[in-house]
């Protein structure tokens, strides 16, 4: 598998807490202006046809499960290739972190369409550095949708269940293709899941070389 290096993604169930993780990695990166240049960012993109995604997810826009997936690897090619994408910044020495990405493919189009068409559609892209599993228990995940205002279509126990079941299917030929996977147990505390993420984030190269720039750019070398 080709690694794009610097690109970080977490991966979960709906209600393990990736887009509350990215918010605590977000302001861990505005804290302190000697970590590396850092970008957050999330599939379905925000883009035109990650709109037109989330449109399909909220059920206002009844489409057939291969539709779908194929929105999913255009929005995907748009967000790795397109101006300002993952693959640009992180060959400029960015860190970016995706709040999904191929594996949500294999994963949740997996169960709807069968394991061949998100294989097709996802076949080409690379992998990332490093990526989190947020592995949570579905009645866990459940309880912390009911809070939410409106549920979207994969948004139930039943279909939870036998995600969690693919994420752990597929996590290993991701490890197996070179990618760095580290599984964090997802129902502890949103505190000791963003310190384990920290604590596996900081191993990667890219923060021994931040020191140097900033020393660099002060004349110190
Ligand atoms: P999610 O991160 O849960 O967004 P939000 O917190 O804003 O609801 O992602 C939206 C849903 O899309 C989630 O149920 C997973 C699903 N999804 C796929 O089915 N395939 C994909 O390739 C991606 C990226 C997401």
């Amino acid at each position: 598998m080709i690694i794009i290096s610097n690109f970080v993604v977490l991966e979960g169930g709906d209600g393990s807490g990736t887009t509350t993780q990215m918010g605590q990695i977000r302001r861990r990166f505005a804290a302190d202006p000697n970590l590396p240049v850092f970008h957050g960012d999330f599939e379905p993109t925000a883009g035109p046809i990650g709109v037109l995604i989330r449109e399909a997810l909220g059920g206002k826009l009844p489409l057939q499960p291969e539709t779908l997936a194929a929105l999913f690897s255009a929005d995907r090619r748009e967000h790795l290739y397109g101006s300002g994408g993952v693959v640009e910044r992180c060959g400029q020495g960015e860190l970016v972190v995706s709040d999904r990405y191929t594996p949500s493919s294999l994963v949740y189009q997996g169960i709807t369409c069968g394991e061949e068409p998100p294989e097709l559609l996802n076949r080409d892209f690379p992998g990332p550095e490093l990526l989190f599993f947020l592995d949570i228990d579905p009645d866990i995940a459940v309880k912390r949708m009911e809070n939410r205002p409106s549920r979207e279509i994969f948004e139930y126990r039943d279909f939870q269940v036998q995600v969690r079941r693919r994420y752990r299917e597929i996590l290993p030929r991701f490890a197996d293709g070179g990618v760095r996977v580290v599984t964090i147990n997802a129902s502890q505390s949103p505190e000791k899941v963003g310190e384990e993420i920290w604590t596996a984030m900081e191993k990667m190269p890219i923060f021994k070389g931040a020191g140097d720039r900033v020393a660099g750019k002060d004349g110190a070398s």
